[in-house]
């Protein structure tokens, strides 16, 4: 049987909501929501909607996007879901000149593959802004080589047990997970790229925007060589 994608099956969608409750980005993105003083807020690859629930929770008008139809049934079950306006797709469904902020969390940003693609997400991204607008992301400091803690022959998760296999080719990193679970085994797998800098702000310049700050970690640190995060606020130039 062909592998599955892990956001697609029910008890794993929900596994990973569990799993989301008690997250530092979520925090530092309402901080910066706040700080920004951004009125509507769009979440591009929102998930479990919980970030976008929170949001609304404090006031903000938001927009939540999400591809995955298991992951967006989920988010219009969050205690603010109702607030929210929940759209069916990728960062070009979002409203053109809408927002005061466009967020990709998660690691969204690692899931467009290559260069063209991240190149039309910022600039799907860039369209949905109002004038004075940001865009604010991360990924993953390729140095500081997260994939090599994946591997594991075994480890408990609020999902089941789950044994996970990693393949990397240049930037991609392919997890291949295989779950245990109520007696029976899935598996799922999934590629994500470790863009460079430069290949960020590539991306960014062809879609006509600049970056205002980086941080390294949710701890608002300054972006170092081995920091595990770098995590970008940009906008339109
Ligand atoms: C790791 S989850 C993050 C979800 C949520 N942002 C969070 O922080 O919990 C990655 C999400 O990105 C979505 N996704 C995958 N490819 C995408 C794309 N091309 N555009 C937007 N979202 C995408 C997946 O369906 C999944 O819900």
């Amino acid at each position: 049987m062909e592998p599955g994608n892990y956001y697609a099956i029910p008890e794993l969608a929900a596994g990973y909501d569990a799993d989301s409750r008690d997250r530092r980005d979520l925090d530092f993105y309402l901080d910066l929501a706040e700080g920004l003083g951004a009125v509507r807020v769009a979440d591009v690859g929102a998930g479990t909607g919980l970030l976008c629930s929170l949001l609304a929770g404090r006031g903000h008008d938001v927009t939540g996007v999400e591809p995955e139809r298991t992951m967006l049934a989920l988010a219009q079950q969050q205690e603010h879901a109702a607030a929210v306006s929940w759209l069916h797709g990728a960062a070009e469904t979002l409203p053109a000149g809408w927002a005061d902020l466009v967020l990709m969390t998660g690691h969204v940003a690692q899931y467009f593959l290559d260069d063209a693609a991240w190149a039309t997400a910022a600039a799907h991204a860039k369209r949905a802004l109002k004038p004075g607008g940001r865009l604010a992301f991360e990924t993953r400091n390729p140095a500081a080589e997260a994939w090599r803690n994946w591997t594991t022959a075994g480890r408990s998760t609020g999902q089941g047990p789950v044994r996970t296999e990693v393949r990397r080719d240049g930037d991609l990193v392919t997890h291949t997970d295989h779950w245990i679970r109520d007696g029976s085994s899935r598996t799922t797998t999934e590629t994500l790229r470790f863009p460079s800098r430069e290949d960020i702000l590539t991306g960014l310049e062809s879609a006509g925007l600049t970056v205002d700050r980086t941080w390294g970690d949710w701890d608002r640190r300054p972006v170092s060589a081995d920091c595990p995060e770098w995590i970008f606020l940009t906008h339109p130039v």
